[in-house]
This record gives C-alpha cells, structure tokens and sequence, in this order.
C-alpha cells in the first residue's frame, strides 16, 4: 500500500486512538510531559478562533504517522495548532514554519511557544501570508492551512508544485458547508490530477486531507 493511501487508512486509527535542532531522547521525555501539561492546562481558554484541542491532536497524530518533518502552517492565531504540530515534528526531527499577519497575537503565540516548551521547533513569521506564501522555497511535507479562507484555493494552487510526493495539503473548516471560498476550495482539490483527498470531521469543524500521490502510492491508485 501506498505512502498517501497508508495515511489515508490510518486516520481513522488516529481518531479513536488518540528549528531548529533534533532533541536527544531524553530531552523528548522531558518536553513531552511539558507540552501534554501546557495543552490540558490551555484546553478550555483559548479564545483567537484557535482550533479545538480534538482537532490538534488529530494534526499531531498525522504529522507522526507520515513522519512528516517540513511543516508549514498558515493561519498561527495565538499558536494552539502550532504547538501541536510543532510537538509533532521535535519527534519527527522536524520544524514548523507558521505565518500570522497580526501583531498582538503573534506575539501571544510567540510566548505560548516558549511556555509550552516547542520554540525551537518553531520559524515564526509575522507577515501576510498573500505576500510570504510565494517566497518561500519549500519544498514542504506538511502544509495546515487555517487562515482567511477567500484564499484557501490559491494557497493551495501556490504550494501544490512545493508539496512533496506523499505530503499532504490539509485546511480546517472546510464542513462550513455554506461557505463558497471552502466548496470551491474542495472542489478544485478534489479534481486535481495526483491528489488524493479525504476529510475528517474531528471536532466538527472539519479538515480536510489533500496529499500528493507519491511513486510508491501511484502503483495502486
Ligand atoms: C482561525 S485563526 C488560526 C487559529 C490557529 N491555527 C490555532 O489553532 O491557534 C486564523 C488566523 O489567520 C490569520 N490570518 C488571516 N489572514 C491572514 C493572512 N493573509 N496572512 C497571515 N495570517 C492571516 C488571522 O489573523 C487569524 O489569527
């Protein structure tokens, strides 16, 4: 089976089972309990439009099981998904580069990150992501899309040629099923050649799964 299909299949496993350095073993001991305790803490005050804590841990559970280590998020708020996925990729030996266009909670976020313990996993930019998205090289094996979702598709059409084969394009919301950006959006990805997508519900809100078939997955797609 497949890298994309594995993943795929893996999902629902996730659901019901669930930088800028590579930290020694010991150092992850250490962080996990640090970061568990920041998130269980900061479950119920998050208040920045910040995704529910079922929905990062689902992003958590998929950047471990594709053992994705090039993350790009856009839309950082106050930093909930972020630390997350960037809890993720210190076991991945990864690094998250996130994007926020407002100050104040750029700001917040950046001292969540150094209390949750997962800054130097972390590239955080304080830009417009309209602006920044285009400048960066990837290529990238993980990209959450969580921002202004007008531009949700041409996020996607800007960094599906930086996407590597089995990595995956994932955006949250997209069960706001009166949404226009969001229906275009899924069904522009849905049609795109070497894609597969799937959605999951997690807190209701919905994210969807766009990964890039890879030459492994291309022989049973
Ligand atoms: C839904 S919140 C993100 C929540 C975050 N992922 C979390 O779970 O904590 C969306 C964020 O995207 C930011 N945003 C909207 N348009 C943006 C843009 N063009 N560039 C960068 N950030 C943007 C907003 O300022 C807002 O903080």
């Amino acid at each position: 089976m497949g890298r994309a299909k594995k993943l795929s299949a893996g999902i629902g496993a996730i659901l019901i089972s669930c930088a800028l350095h590579t930290p020694a073993p010991a150092e992850n001991a250490g962080l996990d309990t640090r970061v568990s305790r920041f998130l269980t803490g900061a479950r119920d005050s998050w208040s920045d439009w910040n995704v529910p804590y079922e929905d990062g841990k689902i992003l958590y559970g998929l950047v471990l099981k594709g053992g994705f280590k090039r993350v790009l998020e856009i839309g950082t708020s106050t930093g909930h998904s972020t630390i997350w996925l960037a809890w993720a990729v210190s076991k991945t030996g990864g690094t998250v580069t996130t994007v926020e266009v407002d100050k104040g909670r750029f700001e917040k976020a950046r001292a969540n990150f150094e209390n949750a313990g997962v800054a130097p996993y972390i590239d955080a930019r304080l830009a417009d992501a309209h602006d920044l998205v285009p400048t960066l090289e990837g290529p990238f094996d993980f990209v959450f899309c969580d921002a202004d979702k007008d531009w949700y598709l041409d996020y996607f059409k800007e960094l599906q040629r930086k996407i590597q084969p089995s990595g995956c394009f994932t955006a949250h919301n997209v069960l706001w099923s009166n949404n226009t950006d969001i229906k275009r959006f899924l069904d522009y990805v849905r049609q795109t050649p070497g894609f597969r997508t799937t959605i999951v519900r997690g807190s209701g809100e919905g994210i969807s799964i766009s990964c890039k078939v890879g030459p492994t997955d291309a022989r049973t797609w």
